[in-house]
């Protein structure tokens, strides 16, 4: 057990490594949950939510924010708002707007993604540059760049501020829109305000229920004028909450107490990133590049690295062909991380 008592990898004896997502919420998130001032925010009346979003919009240094039920739906709005009906939407070809929404913005919001490499997490500016240059030759007009801070596929790389402020100028009077799902993992781990780097960006999304174990939620800030546009295409989209309260105020213990241990998860994925480094020197994995909770690696044999992992108690996900991926979270302590560095040394 863990200082948490409930949490760690002893309740369970399984290691779940495949996502932070599987974080539960803490004793003090269920005790704010029970006790949470509730109101009908579908009138703007509950003042718990309105506490979050204000807590969130001024962590991230934007004028307002707007509580949605979903990472996904965060991404929308904001692809709703900001975009344009058959404009271009310039992404990295492997974020999660692009390739792990189901082709949901094709769906809500009508833009076509202009995608460009980002195995290194990063949207480039000539790539920027030169997306924005087709509208001359006949080709749709770019009217928003998204970019993924920390970047899930490329092993949650987080955004130097020299990077940002490189692709805020390629953008030129573009619209930015920063999936920030894992933003305070990367504030974290580059020790930069959040504000700082969101400064970059028109809006910021980012989510409360992965490694701050919110149960539900994340949050979308911006400029006041596009977050209550962002609030009628979250009632189009059917993410009007009523007593959200509830949940919010999980979300609120998760801003106000979770941001700063996610230095443990970090090291504990370097830790984990040095021994897939041993065993499989070929995966593409440099522990040194591990910044913060996320493995992404590619062994020779996959499926059956997986299937060992899972038969000595350690769940893996895989997010791309041969990719394979290990989480780090509240859930996973240390006695968890070395049952996994165990298995990862006879893996096949
Ligand atoms: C980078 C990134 N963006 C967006 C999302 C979507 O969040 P949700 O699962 O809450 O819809 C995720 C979730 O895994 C993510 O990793």
């Amino acid at each position: 057990m863990t200082a948490h008592g409930a949490h760690g990898t002893a309740r369970t004896g399984i290691v779940d490594l495949r996502s932070d997502t599987v974080t539960r919420p803490t004793p003090q998130m269920r005790r704010a949950m029970a006790s949470a001032e509730v109101g009908d925010d579908g009138f703007g009346e509950d003042p718990t939510v309105r506490s979050l979003e204000e807590v969130y919009a001024a962590r991230v240094g934007k004028d307002a924010a707007l509580y949605v039920p979903s990472g996904t739906m965060a991404n929308q709005v904001a692809l709703r708002v900001l975009g344009e009906a058959g404009g271009a939407v310039v992404a990295g070809r492997t974020q999660h707007v692009v390739a792990y929404e189901f082709g949901a913005a094709a769906r809500n919001a009508a833009v076509q993604f202009h995608t460009v490499p980002d195995d290194d997490g990063i949207v480039h500016p000539d790539d920027i540059r030169r997306a924005i240059d087709l509208a001359v030759y006949h080709q749709p007009a770019v009217c928003l760049v998204c970019v993924e801070n920390t970047h899930m596929a490329a092993g949650g790389v987080p955004w130097t501020l020299e990077a940002l402020g490189a692709m805020r100028a390629a953008a030129g009077a573009l619209p930015v829109h920063m999936d920030g799902a894992r933003l305070f993992n990367a504030a974290v781990a580059t020790g930069v305000d959040p504000a700082a780097i969101t400064a970059h960006a028109t809006t910021v999304m980012s989510c409360l229920s992965k490694g701050l174990c919110a149960p539900v939620g994340s949050l979308l800030a911006g400029p006041a004028d596009v977050i209550e546009r962002g609030r009628l295409e979250r009632k189009r989209l059917g993410g009007a909450m009523r007593q959200a309260g509830v949940i919010a105020a999980a979300g609120l213990v998760a801003l106000t107490t979770m941001v700063d241990r996610l230095a443990e998860d970090h090291a504990r994925a370097r830790r984990l990133a040095a021994a897939v480094a041993e065993r499989w020197p070929a995966a593409g994995v440099d522990p040194d590049r591990v910044q913060t909770n996320l493995v992404v690696f590619r062994p020779p044999e996959p499926l059956g690295v997986i299937d060992f992992l899972a038969r000595s108690g350690v769940l893996a996900d895989m997010v791309a062909p041969g990719a394979v991926r290990l989480v780090t979270h509240f859930d996973v302590d240390d006695e968890g991380i070395e049952r996994t560095l165990v298995a990862i040394a006879k893996a096949p």
